[in-house]
């Protein structure tokens, strides 16, 4: 399985800048993520590692081969597109084998062989028989991903595999995904804007915005230290919430004195909010109840604070305040994490920084 390498890989379309410079190592047998917003550059980037699109500068290499010159049918690497075709006149078993017949020379009985083998495996060797307009759209997407996956190469390449499943299919099918991928050893790059599965099915994920490598991490680095605005902003449900302070310098903020050189936005993820004034040196926001969403598991709250920020918590069934209640909540000071505001980059923890934050005495 290889080991891909991608170093400052750049691509423009025209005026519009797809690609700046990413870097990026997956290792063998690794499933790493690109998660971005659309328009970021994810299909290009896969696109351009498949060998359908040239970069304009920047290395691809496998296994510490430079890809720079073959041609995309002689790189082993099968690759599931953002939107996938399948062959409308053929019926599943020939829209698989055909690619294994004529793309790898293998002779039929052994392309059909592993035609039955994958799709029993995705338990949709019924639909064999069947050709694509007789499918629904989940059993079309699942026949695309056999036909990729039965190619047993060893990179794979999985441009939005799951998009357009209802929600249940969606995490039926992303976990058999992985477990099947994780089996076959393949070294996958998967493609999505759905933080959700990059979570669940990657070891690694690499955030992309604009073109850029953001952070590029496991999902609890991504999750507790977000290294970015926009990561903090990206990964998590509800997002961090993300408090500008404005003044330079010294500033006061609700109960917090910051000191630094530059304007910093301040983040805490609602779970590390609690109601009621803290008995320790705290962050303390105080505001009104202006939402009460029920998880099943307890409720997350949005507030307005005084200052006309909006700021989500976590709280408890029987202990969540009713909508139009004036509350404080409260966060230890090591929950609370710095950004400088120009950047979005991180600065680290209260503590770390060298960022003096003190709770006043109010
Ligand atoms: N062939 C092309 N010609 C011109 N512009 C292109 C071309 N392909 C991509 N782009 C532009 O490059 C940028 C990145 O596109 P890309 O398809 O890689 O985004 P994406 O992250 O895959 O988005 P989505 O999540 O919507 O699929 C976009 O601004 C897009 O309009
Ligand atoms: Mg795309």
């Amino acid at each position: 399985m290889p080991v891909v390498e991608l170093t400052d890989i750049r691509k423009s379309f025209g005026s519009v800048r797809a690609l700046n410079g990413i870097s990026l190592t997956v290792e063998d047998g690794e499933n790493v993520a690109v998660l971005g917003p659309s328009g970021s550059g994810k299909s290009t980037l896969l696109r351009i590692i498949a060998g359908l699109d040239q970069p304009d500068r920047g290395k691809v290499t496998f296994d510490g081969q430079s890809q720079q010159g073959i041609p995309a049918h002689q790189r082993d690497c099968a690759i599931v597109f953002q939107h996938f075709a399948l062959y409308p006149h053929m019926n599943a078993l020939r829209n698989i084998t055909t690619g294994l017949r004529h793309g790898l020379g293998l002779a039929k009985a052994e392309a059909e062989a592993r035609a039955r083998d994958i799709t029993a495996r995705m338990k949709v060797d019924d639909l064999l028989d069947r050709k694509p307009r007789e499918m629904s759209g989940g059993q079309r997407q699942r026949i695309a991903l056999a036909r990729a996956l039965a190619r047993r190469s060893g990179l794979v390449l999985l441009d939005e595999p799951l998009s357009g499943l209802d929600a249940q299919l969606h995490t039926t099918l992303r976990l058999e995904i992985a477990g099947l991928l994780r089996a076959a050893g393949a070294t996958t790059i998967n493609v999505t804007h759905d933080q959700l599965d990059a979570l669940a099915m990657a070891d690694r994920i690499a955030v992309i915005d604009a073109g850029q490598l953001e952070q590029v991490g496991t999902p609890d680095e991504l999750y507790t230290e977000p290294a970015t605005t926009f990561v903090a902003a990206f990964i998590g449900t509800p997002p961090m919430n993300l408090l500008p302070v404005d003044d330079l310098g010294t500033s006061s903020f609700d109960h917090i004195m910051i000191k630094t050189g530059e304007p910093v936005t301040l983040g805490v993820r609602a779970e590390h909010l609690t109601l009621g004034p803290a008995a320790t040196e705290a962050w303390r926001l105080t505001g009104v109840v202006g939402l009460v969403e029920p998880t099943g598991l307890d409720r997350i709250v949005q507030i307005l604070t005084d200052r006309g920020d909006s700021v989500a918590f976590r709280c408890p069934i029987p202990a969540a305040p009713p909508v139009g209640t004036r509350v404080t909540v409260s966060a230890p000071l090591e929950a609370v994490h710095v950004y400088a505001r120009a950047s979005g980059r991180r600065l680290g923890h209260v503590e770390s920084a060298g960022i003096a934050i003190t709770a006043s005495a109010a």
